[in-house]
């Protein structure tokens, strides 16, 4: 199989590097992709959220299906241009994926699916969570504790321009829950959880994400996609909108029994670099029968072990666009047992330097979180550039997380 995968960021990079190990796989193509996923396959520069380009690279290149990893594009429509083309497609179109690009649409389809959710507030007092209603890469969302917070998460929210949404504030332990579907067929993969602050106990802004591990102890995934994701993919089926791809539920877990508190319409940044390694099946054989309508028959199952992902960021994420500082230590990470992905990095004059935001991913894997962790940051470690700068508690004991 020739097959085209779409984005530019550490998730890509995982996924490339599980597709190239598919026996099934005969030419990786990327667009953008990143030096990363350039050691794996062919990265071609065109922008993932242009379907016409896309449309051309998928004809002239000969390929066979097409994968996409970030929202924006599946948001924008290429996923209905290319399967409108005949291009099988891992990734929903932009009717189905507006359960991430809209909170509103979300919480919609959720109520008439039966699916328990965040409850929507008709005045905004704290407690309570302001959210923007778009696409926001997870940086649209103000947790209110205080009238203080509050005021100032409503002045933030007003400035982006657009509506928003006032939820009540949910307590629990937060998890990652990603199924693959070909619309109504479901392959759930380890549950995951991911560390959203920047800095360590959970301070500090929200950003896309600085870590991850998987699984999550205790919690039943499969069980999980049964309540929440099934019911929600027969709802977007019933309105002649089936979603194929991945279907992500960000769940808070109450005293009250999970919450949905997001759907996101794509694999998980950087919970999918804990989770893809994991995996014991061909992924690339998923996908392509997600993609082809047709999920019968086929396993996804994953090791009894565990990975954490420890997100390296540039000095000035997640506000700034630091970029240019050339990045050591990748092959000593790796000499270590880690794998190294790649998400803000770029190529000048020979050196690999960072791009900007989050740098690098370094999973590692044990057999026990604490394992993984270790694993994990005494690689970290080995990796340096000008403001590096990690989370020291990724997968740490629970006990240790104050605050949200
Ligand atoms: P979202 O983009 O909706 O996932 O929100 C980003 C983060 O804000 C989530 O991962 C949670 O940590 C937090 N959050 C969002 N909604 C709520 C809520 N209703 N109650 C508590 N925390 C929330
Ligand atoms: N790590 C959370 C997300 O991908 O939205």
């Amino acid at each position: 199989m020739k097959v085209l995968l779409l984005g530019a960021g550490g998730r890509e990079h995982a996924l490339a590097w599980r597709l190239a190990a598919s026996p099934a796989l005969d030419e990786l193509h990327a667009a953008p992709g990143n030096p990363g996923i350039a050691a794996l396959g062919h990265c071609h520069p065109v922008r993932a959220e242009d379907a016409e380009a896309v449309l051309e690279l998928v004809r002239s290149a000969d390929l066979d299906l097409v994968v996409v990893g970030p929202e924006a594009p599946l948001v924008a429509g290429v996923a209905d241009e290319l399967r409108h083309a005949g291009v099988p497609v891992f990734g929903p179109g932009a009717a189905a994926a507006r359960i991430e690009g809209s909170k509103s649409f979300a919480k919609e389809v959720m109520r008439a699916a039966g699916v328990p959710a965040a409850e929507t507030m008709p005045v905004a007092r704290a407690p309570c969570v302001v959210k923007a209603d778009g696409l926001a890469a997870g940086k649209g969302v103000h947790v209110c504790r205080t009238d203080e917070e509050l005021d100032a998460a409503l002045r933030a929210t007003a400035a982006l321009g657009g509506p928003l949404v006032i939820e009540e504030l949910l307590e629990g332990e937060e998890v990652s829950v990603f199924a693959l579907t070909d619309g109504m067929g479901t392959l759930a993969l380890p549950a995951a959880q991911d560390f959203k602050r920047l800095d360590d106990g959970d301070r500090g802004p929200n950003t896309g994400g600085m870590g991850a591990f998987a699984p999550v102890g205790g919690i039943d995934a499969e069980e999980l996609v049964e309540t929440i994701h099934r019911p929600v993919l027969e709802e977007l089926a019933r309105r002649g909108t089936p979603f194929v791809g991945a279907l992500f539920a960000g769940l808070m877990l109450t005293d009250a029994g999970p919450r949905v508190l997001e759907f996101n319409c794509r694999l998980g940044d950087p919970e999918t670099q804990s989770v893809v390694p994991l995996l014991e099946d061909d992924l690339l054989e998923a996908l392509a029968a997600a993609a082809g309508g047709d999920l019968r028959g086929v396993e996804l199952r994953a090791s009894e072990r565990a990975a954490v992902t420890v997100v390296v960021a540039a000095a000035d994420y997640p506000e700034g666009r630091d970029a240019g500082s050339p990045i050591e230590g990748i092959e000593d990470a790796e000499a270590a047992g880690a794998l190294v992905f790649h998400a803000g990095t770029a190529v000048r004059g020979g050196r690999l330097v960072t791009n900007g935001g989050r740098i690098l991913g370094v999973t590692a894997l044990g057999d026990t979180v604490t394992d993984a962790r270790t694993a994990a940051y005494a690689a970290a470690e080995r990796i340096s550039f000008p403001g590096a700068r990690y989370r020291r508690d990724i997968g740490a004991e629970r006990e240790q997380r104050v605050g949200r």
